[in-house]
């Protein structure tokens, strides 16, 4: 058994106490000056302490018995950073932005090792919320450790795809949904806001004491996280999961070009299954619902990045046919790192070209497809967008950049060039594709409404509106107070304008 184990597994068998041969310290050689440890009693124990204390000097480590200014690393066992910053704060100590905080599992693996190694996010201590919650009043130091309160605003969190909440944020989401489909929109932002704020923590929801101090959580949500903390699962989710209506809309709203509206309207009729409303000869379809049937294999199996890459080269190829200069980026998830899609976004726009140039490239990229045989479906929108008219005051707002919502036709071949075409078999996979045109000068707006994800455009435009009293949509940011618009040349500036840390799009997925 490992010595450290053995110490920590306490006094199961009364061992005879070393204290002769590690208790006492001979004075040892430092070889690693720039580390001084402070080895935190609380929850450990004065044997595990003092042995660990022992063997850290043996190995060259610079161990010191009293918390001092000098102290460059604590490390604690059991204890979580707020424990630690308890602890310091009873002895009235400052704890300087320098000052490490480790799990006791940073320095067995140092002992391991024979030198201290590197200091990774499982070995730090999480420091978590608003600390100190409530200063006690008086001439007391508050810890000048930068311990960040989580925001309200996803727009002030990163929130990268690594959630480690999965449990809670589907349940929140099949909530929200369902709520969607009732159209009761302030339950959907209620769960979608858990949701989200969920999805931005570095750590795993483990008991309720760990949802302290998160905002967004509301005393229903975290009825719903205790009962899937206790249970595993909840039994509001499985009720939705086996609702009809909910199971219905789900599938109803799978077809492109079916909305709410639709459903609703097939559910009342009494329609349970797509192959009954497919085959009835008294339902019309609009063009786009057609397309949705037609395809509908292709659609719902989701779009892969080696399919999207494929589909940016045949975009970039037909458009630069006719403006060789045009910028064209590619947005939505695939732009915030995500491997799947439901479609593909394309942002593209051009400087120096005429107006007339510009509105009819999407005209002139469509009939080379069409002619090409690749065009499957579009829906060509034209722009209404104005130069000085205000943002939008809603947060869901549509843009008025010109676009078009495509169904392409990719060949498999141009996904993957090995793949030699199948006798008689389809050589090809339909996929949603979404083109915007905006001006030059709107592009960084335009990339940043376009990159999303939904959930954090709200929020930036709540955060705008709330927090900054500017309005702030897909074409521009005015400021109310001085009553100007603020140009930005990219989506860093239009951070700065807000006064927001910049979020890379990675970090966006809210
Ligand atoms: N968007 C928009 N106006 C629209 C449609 C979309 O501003 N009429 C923005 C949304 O804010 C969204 C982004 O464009 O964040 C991409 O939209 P969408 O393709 O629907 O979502 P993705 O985040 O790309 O998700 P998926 O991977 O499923 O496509
Ligand atoms: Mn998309
Ligand atoms: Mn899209």
């Amino acid at each position: 058994m490992d010595p450290l184990q053995a110490a920590h597994s306490g006094p199961r068998k009364k061992r005879p106490r070393q204290t002769g041969t590690l208790m006492v310290s001979s004075p040892h050689d430092v070889r690693f000056g720039d580390l001084v440890l402070f080895i935190l009693e609380k929850k450990m124990g004065t044997t595990r302490r003092a042995f660990l204390m022992e063997l850290a000097r043996r190995k060259g480590f610079r161990v010191e018995n009293e918390l001092s200014d000098s102290v460059t690393h604590i490390v604690a066992e059991n204890n979580s950073g707020n424990d630690v910053l308890e602890w310091l704060q009873v002895q009235n100590i400052q704890a300087s932005s320098r000052l490490e905080l480790l799990d006791v599992s940073w320095l067995i693996e140092c002992m391991g090792a024979g030198k201290p190694v590197e200091m990774t996010g499982k070995h730090q201590l999480l420091v978590r919320r608003d600390y100190p919650a409530s200063p006690k009043p008086g001439p007391q130091k508050t810890p000048s450790l930068a311990v960040q309160k989580i925001s309200e605003y996803a727009c002030q969190r990163r929130t990268t795809l690594n959630n480690c909440n999965c449990i809670f944020t589907n349940a929140f989401e099949i909530l929200a949904e369902n709520c969607e489909f009732r159209e009761n929109e302030s339950s959907y932002v209620t769960y979608m806001r858990a949701a989200s704020v969920l999805k931005s923590l570095p750590f795993t929801i483990i008991s309720m004491k760990d949802t302290e101090g998160i905002p967004c959580l509301g005393e229903k949500v975290k009825c719903i996280i205790e009962e899937i903390i206790e249970d595993g699962e909840s039994s509001e989710v499985n009720a939705v999961l086996n609702d009809e209506r909910y199971q219905s809309f789900k599938l109803f709203t799978s077809v492109f070009g079916v909305g709410l509206k639709t459903s609703e309207k097939w559910f009342r009729m009494g329609f349970r299954s797509l192959n009954k409303i497919k085959s009835d000869k008294s339902l019309k379809f609009t063009r786009m619902q057609k397309a949705g049937f037609l395809y509908y294999e292709d659609l719902v199996s989701c779009v892969t990045r080696a399919e999207a890459e494929a589909v940016s080269m045949l975009v970039k190829e037909a458009v630069w046919a006719f403006l060789p200069g045009a910028f064209i980026s590619m947005t939505g998830g695939f732009r915030r790192g995500k491997e799947i899609g439901h479609d593909v976004d394309f942002l593209i726009t051009s400087p120096e070209v005429t107006e007339d140039e510009k509105q009819q490239l999407l005209h002139k990229v469509i009939s080379l497809w069409e002619k090409k045989g690749l065009l499957l479906y579009s829906d060509l929108v034209e722009s209404t967008f104005e130069k000085l008219k205000l943002p939008s005051r809603k947060v869901d707002a549509l843009d008025h950049f010109q676009k078009c919502f495509l169904i392409l036709k990719l060949h498999h071949q141009r996904v993957d060039s090995d793949k030699s075409p199948q006798q008689g078999g389809k050589t090809w996979k339909a996929i949603r594709v979404d083109l915007v045109v905006c001006p030059y000068e709107r592009r960084a707006f335009a990339l940043l409404g376009w990159t999303g994800s939904r959930q954090f455009e709200r929020d930036l435009r709540r955060y705008a509106t709330h927090e900054r009293k500017m309005m702030l949509d897909n074409h521009a940011l005015y400021d109310k107070t001085k009553r100007i618009f603020l140009k930005a040349e990219s989506e860093e500036e239009i951070f700065a304008h807000l006064g927001l840390d910049y979020i890379e799009p990675w970090e966006r997925n809210a």
